[in-house]
């Protein structure tokens, strides 16, 4: 329970401070302007209201974007209780603008329950991740990111079956601990909570490639509860946030937290998918040399045709600046590189979980200091005198030490999310324990409502080329084994 819990005027929330409302809203209707496929959605619904009587459980960075997702959502009939799904990623002010809401005011709130501040230790991160489902009658959909919100929902369920929450092992981090913690607690205050929970839920949209392998592991292992969309994986979402949001964040994150000139600086990127693209593009883009790692032949071709060396993180350890990783997996910077790496080294992860760097290793090397800078920059001191800067604890440094990607690129990304909840409610029973993405027309929708914005001018098919080479007129355009 966090002494941050309130409830006012009928709202139950906990932000870092309600009073940073107006600067929120203030940020929100700047990003509405440039959020052009929510906003379009709003218009297009706005009569139908097609989410009315949803109650959506959302786990999702709670940034200036997501208050116009939750808005959007909001606007289209449901219920909405809210929390980020990272302990650096939440903005303060827009957390309380979106409690207060846009017809409020701090004394009378009138907007949407959160429950999210910058700098959660990870107890209050479960804490608030569980608050998401308090809706009386449960919830019916959920939005998540990363997949911890679903995560509790299925480990809720496993333990409320067996009766029990297993004592945690010696193996178990401390994260997990502290979910089992969480899921007792809540246990032995109801048995079946989350089993009715699950019983409720239509679906989840998925923002994440982390999150979405989370949601096929589960559909392979038959043990997935309810239908689950990926969001990731429409091209409007993919191949824009994680390649164009990075290109624009982690520049931005590596210059609030250091200001250092990455111009001319050797930068070491791990992992060359969707994010490492982006994250090379950015690093190039102010300068950096930038040497790539891969473990996928193609992925590593790729960053070599694109100019880029590609060298084990063995071979440049000691010659970076700059380490970032993409990888979505674990122990890619251990802590026998960290302690090779140049005096004030910069490490830095925008993969969406923590144990990409050894960071509980490095914490247990004999002798190391560690001096925090700033919040989310800390020098780490080895016992020979050198030492690494190592951003956001080694959590995605973009959201911890800048705000994450900017607004455009997320009104593609938070577009899908919008459709896929709107699929999943009105078409209760259509979809099964599986994993779903949209249909490309609905993909192509979403790039086709962000056109405008940008003065694109498309050219139109006309009906002898569309036949010539086999689509409609309206699209879809592609196969969908198509690339891009
Ligand atoms: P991806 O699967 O396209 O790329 C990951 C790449 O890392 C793959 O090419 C893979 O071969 C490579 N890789 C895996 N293990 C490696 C290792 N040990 N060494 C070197 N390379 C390795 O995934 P995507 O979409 O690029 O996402 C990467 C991560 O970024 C995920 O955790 C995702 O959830 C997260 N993400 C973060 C965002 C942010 O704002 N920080 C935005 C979008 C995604």
């Amino acid at each position: 329970m966090s002494d941050k819990l309130r409830t006012v005027g009928g709202i139950e929330f906990a932000v870092a401070d309600l009073t940073l409302a107006e600067a929120g809203r203030h940020q929100i209707r700047l990003a509405e302007h440039e959020m052009p496929g929510l906003m379009a959605l709003r218009r297009e619904y706005a009569a139908a209201q097609p989410l009315r009587g949803a109650r959506i459980a959302g786990s999702l960075h709670m940034t200036v974007q997501t208050a116009v997702l939750i808005e959007t959502l909001v606007a289209l009939g449901a219920e909405v209780r809210w929390a980020s799904c990272n302990i650096f990623s939440t903005q303060d002010e827009a957390a309380a603008a979106v409690v207060v809401g846009p017809d409020g005011t701090v004394d009378e709130p009138k907007g949407t329950p959160v429950f999210a501040w910058k700098g959660e230790t990870l107890e209050e991160y479960w804490w608030c991740s569980e608050k998401i489902f308090g809706f009386p009658e449960g919830p019916n959909l959920m939005v998540d990111d990363g997949g911890d919100a679903t995560l509790l929902v299925h480990k809720g369920v496993e333990f409320e079956a067996a009766g029990a929450v297993p004592s945690a092992t010696e193996e178990d981090g401390e994260e997990y601990r502290i979910i089992l913690a969480t899921l007792a607690a809540g246990l032995a205050e109801d048995p079946k909570r989350f089993t009715r929970i699950a019983a409720g839920i239509r679906g989840v949209s998925e923002e994440t490639t982390n999150g979405v392998n989370r949601l096929y592991k589960l559909a392979e292992a038959g043990e997935l509860l309810f239908p689950g969309f990926n969001v990731n994986d429409s091209v409007t979402k993919s191949k824009f946030d994680n390649r164009y949001g990075i290109r624009h964040s982690l520049a931005d994150g590596l210059n609030r937290a250091t200001d250092v000139m990455l111009g001319g600086k050797l930068a070491v990127v791990c992992g060359y998918g969707d994010v490492g693209k982006g994250a090379a593009d950015s690093l190039r883009g102010q300068g950096a040399r930038v040497v790539v790692t891969e473990i996928d032949p193609i992925c590593a071709l790729q960053a070599s045709m694109d100019g880029l060396e590609v060298r084990r993180l063995d071979e440049v350890v000691e010659r970076g600046d700059i380490f970032i990783t993409t990888t979505g997996n674990v122990d890619v910077i251990g802590v026998e590189h960290m302690a090779r790496m140049k005096h004030n080294a910069i490490v830095g992860n925008v993969g969406h979980f923590d144990h990409e760097i050894d960071m509980a290793g490095l914490a247990k090397v004999p002798g190391i200091r560690r001096i925090e800078i700033k919040p989310q920059v800390h020098e780490w001191v080895f016992p020979d005198g050198h030492s690494i800067l190592v951003l956001s604890e080694g959590r995605l440094m973009n959201l911890g030490n800048a705000t994450g990607h900017p607004s455009f690129v997320m009104s593609n990304s938070f577009t899908n999310q919008v459709l896929a909840q709107v699929e999943l409610f009105t078409k209760p029973g259509h979809y099964g324990r599986a994993v779903y993405r949209l249909p490309k027309l609905l993909d192509e929708k979403v790039a086709r409502l962000h056109l405008d914005a940008l003065d694109v001018h498309l050219t139109e098919l006309t009906k002898k080329q569309a036949e010539y080479v086999g689509v409609d007129v309206e699209g879809p355009y592609k196969p969908d084994h198509y690339r891009y």
